[in-house]
């Protein structure tokens, strides 16, 4: 069973309000990432807000992450150039090595609008925005006319958010005009229509190898708490999960 009501490790809950999960050969933590919120997020935020074409370049930051690493590989699989942004060289080394990304660099070492001037010479034409403000601004920058911006997080300002003092956001704003960009916020669970068009192609793109996952499982409830505060110091690589009891 899965269902949305938060970290507990027992519950009751209306049938009406779970969902069923078929007995097969898919790991059941796929239900909870590539298959699951974080995988959906990323095949409608690169779909059909980036719209991409074959032979566009498109930059993911948070790359390494949940959504990040489906969105980079969903680019790959629509014929795009695809370059990624993580924390850690190992992050870099997967999304580049394993995942087939064309560049990835590590931001924390390279500043991003430098990093994004060597790895895209010819310009971006979707940015896939998990991270926000200085990414935002690196990529606004390095945008190419009629380029989109698909606005899914921005965790880079998460833990910033004081009303009295506000981040300040990208200064180069005036490029969205023009350059004739589109960017474009979204919700997931705005996009209910999608679901089975993702199942089908994600369960496919599994099965043939050309999408692959990955899962940063710790153990058991108490982890919670770690599990989440590692999400804003990069400890996840893929889907940060918790396990509360061994498998049966
Ligand atoms: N729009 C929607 O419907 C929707 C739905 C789900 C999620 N989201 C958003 O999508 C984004 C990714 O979510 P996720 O679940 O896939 O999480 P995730 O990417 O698996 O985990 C968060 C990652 O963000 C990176 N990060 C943390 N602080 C950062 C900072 N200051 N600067 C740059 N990178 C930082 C870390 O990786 P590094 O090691 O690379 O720093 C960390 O591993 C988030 O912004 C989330 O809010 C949106």
């Amino acid at each position: 069973m899965q269902s949305g009501l938060g970290w507990r490790e027992h519950f009751v809950a209306p049938a009406s309000t779970l969902a069923k999960l078929a007995p097969g050969a898919t790991p059941l933590t796929h239900h909870l990432g590539v298959l699951g919120g974080t995988g959906f997020t990323a095949y409608v935020g690169l779909l059909d807000i980036g719209r991409p074409r074959a032979g566009e370049t498109v930059f993911v930051s948070g790359a390494a992450g949940a959504v990040g690493s489906i969105a980079g590989q969903i680019a790959k699989i629509e014929d795009c150039r695809v370059i990624g942004s993580a924390g850690s060289d190992e992050k870099v080394e997967w999304l580049a090595g394993d995942l087939g990304f064309d560049a990835a660099f590590n931001y924390k070492t390279v500043p991003s609008a430098e990093a994004l001037a060597e790895a895209a010479p010819d310009g971006i034409d979707i940015y896939f925005d998990n991270v926000g403000y200085d990414h935002l601004e690196a990529a606004i920058t390095h945008m190419n006319d009629f380029g989109r911006i698909a606005a899914c997080g921005s965790i880079s300002g998460y833990n910033s958010v004081d009303p009295a003092h506000p981040r300040p956001g990208p200064n180069n704003l005036a490029f969205l005009v023009r350059k004739r960009l589109t960017m474009r916020g979204f919700i997931v669970s705005d996009h209910g229509e999608r679901r089975a068009d993702f199942r089908t192609d994600m369960e496919r793109w599994l099965a043939e190898g050309v999408v692959r996952s990955r899962e940063t499982v710790l153990e058991g409830i108490e982890q919670a708490p770690a599990a989440f505060l590692g999400l804003f110091n990069g400890t996840n690589t893929g889907k940060m999960l918790v396990r509360l009891a061994p498998e049966e």
